[in-house]
This record gives C-alpha cells, structure tokens and sequence, in this order.
C-alpha cells in the first residue's frame, strides 16, 4: 500500500488543547516532593496514567497538586490496542475519569498489545504489519477516541524482531493507521533508533515517511547496548545518535513538546533537568 503523505490531513472532529509546548519530563514518585516544595522551571509533565486510576491515596494527591502549576499529558500502557481481546471498558473508564478530574491536553499509548485472552502481559508486545491488523487496531483505536470524546496519541514501539508475515514497513502502517482512525502520533525517536539499528534501517527514511501533521509529542530515552543489539531500557542519558536524530526530526516536525523518559534507575531531579534542557534548547532553536 502506498499512502501519498500530502492527503494525510488531520479531520478535526475535537480540537487538541495546546497548553504543551517546549521540554516537558515523564513524572516518577521519588521526585514529587522536589516539584512541590520547589516548584521547578519545566514546562508540562507526562504522567503514566495507569498509575493513577484508583479513586484516591497518595499519588493521586501528589499529581493533583502538580497539575495545579503544569500542564499534563497522559501516556498509558494498558489500552492494548493490538490484541484481539475485546476493549477493556473498565480500563478505558479508569482513564476517562482520570481524564476529567486532571484535564491533560494529550492522551496516548502504544502502538503493540499486551493482554490475550484477559491476561496481561508485563512487555509491550509488537504487531505484525498487514492491512488486517491496521483495519484491526485502527477500528479500536476509533472506538477509544469515541469512548473518551478525543483523539488519542499512538506512540512507535521498539520491537526487537520482525515478522516474516508482514507486508509493509512500520512507517507505511503508521502512515495508514492514522489516516483510518484519524489519530495523532507520539514519536518516540530512541524507539526509532533503536529500532534502525536492531532491525537494519535508515532512521532517517523513517522519519521521512511520517506525516507531519500528525506528531504531537515526542519522546527521548536512553537505551543501553547490548553484545550484538541495542536494549531500549530507559535507564541512560539520551544518547548522541539520538541527540542527532532528534534534531532531524524538529527540522522535519517543528518544535514539538518533548518529553525526557527515564524509568530505571532513575537519577536526581538535577540529571533530568539537565536532559530537559539539552532538549528545550534545540527546541528553541528551531521555534
Ligand atoms: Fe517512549
């Protein structure tokens, strides 16, 4: 299938806020006590929204006090949206009043599955690239964005292996998935890294065949190298082929909002700040 990138406009049924902009940092419990008492210059979070979904406690108090000053983007990983299971209502209920009690201006999760059958899996696991599974996960995907009253983000994985099955490169299924569901793209460019170099691409050709209208966010990691393939594990500073990578994608993109991840290991406030602002100063440079 061959999609021309210039048809891809957006349908705007909802309207995305726009509150997110610049570097923004994925949020993690051993720093709330830093962000309230200190109040640091950052300019939005990105919260994992599965692990807020209970109707109280603490966490829930921390993020309602930090949304108080910062603009928050919600990332989940529990929507599955390329299982065969049908859509876990609870799950998506979960997040609609998470959604409503603290007004994120962007929603997302992954483009993979991990529950079969009601087990959930701890991975992210990857889709075979057909014209089956688009129709499959953009159906869902439609039916989430209805559920919630909103379009969501989907974010590229970072498989580790490719399927013989599959008819088109990953970039040709996102370029079809978003026309179909009509949703937005979270670019995580260390995902696409790591990806090149696992599976043998130029990064590069990637980023030239998504459509530029649809990248809403974007992601930066750290991944961590392995005898014969790289280890997306969050636990590193961005590394300088990503550095690079990410500066192509804002001369392709403009300055989208871009979040720092680091889930192990995770450093002091200062560490994260410091990455942040390595981002938000290329960010500037291209506003
Ligand atoms: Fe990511």
């Amino acid at each position: 299938m061959k999609t021309d990138l210039e048809s891809l406009e957006v349908c705007q049924k909802w309207q995305l806020p726009t509150a997110i902009k610049g570097a923004g940092i994925g949020l993690r419990s051993r720093h709330y006590q830093d962000i309230i008492t200190k109040k640091p210059e950052v300019n939005w979070f990105e919260v994992i929204s599965d692990n807020y979904f209970c109707a109280g406690g603490l966490p829930l108090f921390y993020l309602e006090k930090i949304r108080q000053d910062y603009p928050i983007s919600l990332h989940g990983v529990g929507m599955s949206l390329g299982s065969t299971d049908p859509l876990n209502l609870d799950y998506l209920t979960r997040l609609k009043k998470l959604a409503a009690r603290v007004e994120p201006d962007l929603i997302s999760d992954h483009l993979s599955w991990i529950s079969v059958n009601g087990h959930y899996l701890n991975d992210l696991i990857p889709l075979i690239y057909t014209e089956k599974v688009m129709e499959h996960v953009a159906d869902r995907i439609l039916q989430v964005q209805e559920f919630l009253g909103r379009q969501i983000l989907i974010e590229n994985p970072s498989p580790y292996l490719s399927f013989t099955d599959a008819t088109m490169p990953e970039w040709e299924f996102i370029q079809g998935l978003v026309k179909k569901a009509d949703c937005y793209l979270l670019l995580d460019v260390n995902n696409i890294y790591v990806n090149a170099v696992n599976n043998g691409f130029d990064p590069l050709k990637y980023l030239d065949n998504i459509p530029k209208a649809r990248v809403k966010e974007m992601h930066l990691a750290g991944y961590e190298e392995r005898e014969n393939y790289l280890l997306d594990t969050h636990g590193y500073p961005v590394h300088p082929p990503v550095w690079e990578l990410y500066q192509a994608a804002l001369a392709r993109f403009g300055a989208v909002p871009t979040s720092i991840e680091w889930d192990a290991d995770i450093p002091s406030w200062e560490v994260l700040m410091a990455e942040a602002f390595k981002a938000e100063k290329l960010l500037k440079e291209v506003a």
